[in-house]
């Protein structure tokens, strides 16, 4: 495996493996790797000739500085379990290297990038769709590798890639729980251990409120949902909504689409950590 810092020498690299005709599968990540971007790694290895993760702290999708600030980096672990997943090259450019002159680039996809994360952390999207496209074009991969658990990003990604016309393949990779229930996250190493011990009840909710939807409405749903979560010392939502999608949308009624996704964030502990889940009630 070798380590990249500069864009010209992985591209040097790639070059030689278009050359020989390999396929190019790229993970784009922030590091502090998990056992879900391990996921994603072996994916691309099994399904391409080549695998590129990025290992890269994107500042320009951080709303919050203390967000950016207290993020983890550790570059040296993340290597390892990159090595051990099999991946081919790491690039993990600094700040200057992925922006020698600050982006001013504009990306929006209305609906999908101004809803839930989109209107709680605004400029967030637009962030990651500059870093997100500019690794596209430094790889040029067939196909990239994007986990579930930001399942409005992928959203977003799929609208920037049909409007720049990329033609790269969005390959979506299903969420990685711990044996509770709490989705893998790099930011559950934040958590303190009381915190651990109550984030898992924010699937453990989600999950029964199938169920419970069997015979309530969309409304009563959502209500339970949010008055569970709050009902747990520590844990506050931010927002949880019920949407169709594909269109990300908010709907009214359980009738009113065969696909149907609760999105959820919530506040946990004191300084505090912000977690992201969600939930498929219908998917046809
Ligand atoms: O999902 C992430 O870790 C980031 O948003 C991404 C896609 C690597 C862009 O910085």
């Amino acid at each position: 495996m070798k380590v990249f810092r500069k864009i010209v020498d992985l591209q040097n690299e790639l070059f030689e493996a278009r050359k020989k005709k390999q396929s190019i599968g790229l993970v784009p990540t922030m590091g502090a790797l998990h056992e879900g971007h391990a996921s994603l790694v072996r994916r691309s290895v099994k399904e391409n000739d080549i695998t590129v993760v990025s290992v890269f702290l994107n500042p320009t999708q951080f709303n919050n500085p203390n967000d950016l600030a207290t993020y983890p980096r550790t570059l040296e672990k993340d290597c390892d379990l990159l090595e051990k997943n099999g991946a081919d090259y790491v690039f993990a450019p600094t700040a200057e290297e992925m922006y020698p002159t600050p982006d001013k680039r504009q990306f929006e996809f209305p609906p999908v990038s101004t809803v839930m994360e989109g209107k709680h952390r605004p400029g967030h999207f637009n962030g990651v769709c500059q870093v997100v496209s500019r690794l596209f074009y430094i790889t040029r991969p067939q196909r990239a590798y994007f986990g579930e658990k930001d399942w409005q990003q992928i959203a977003v990604v799929k609208a920037m890639v049909k409007r720049l016309k990329l033609n790269i393949d969005i390959v979506e990779c299903p969420i990685i729980r711990e044996s509770d229930g709490l989705a893998l996250s790099s930011r559950n190493t934040l958590l303190a251990p009381e915190e651990r011990a109550i984030a898992p009840n924010i699937f453990k909710y989600l999950n029964e409120s199938i169920e419970f939807a069997k015979t309530h409405s969309l409304k009563d749903t959502h209500n339970q949902v949010v008055s569970q979560i709050n009902a747990t010392d520590g844990l506050e939502v931010e927002y949880f909504s019920i949407v169709d999608g594909n269109t990300l949308q908010d709907i009214e009624k359980w009738e009113d689409s065969n696909y149907i996704v609760g999105c959820i964030t919530v506040y946990c502990g004191k300084k505090p950590v912000r977690l992201i889940d969600h939930i498929k009630y219908k998917e046809y």
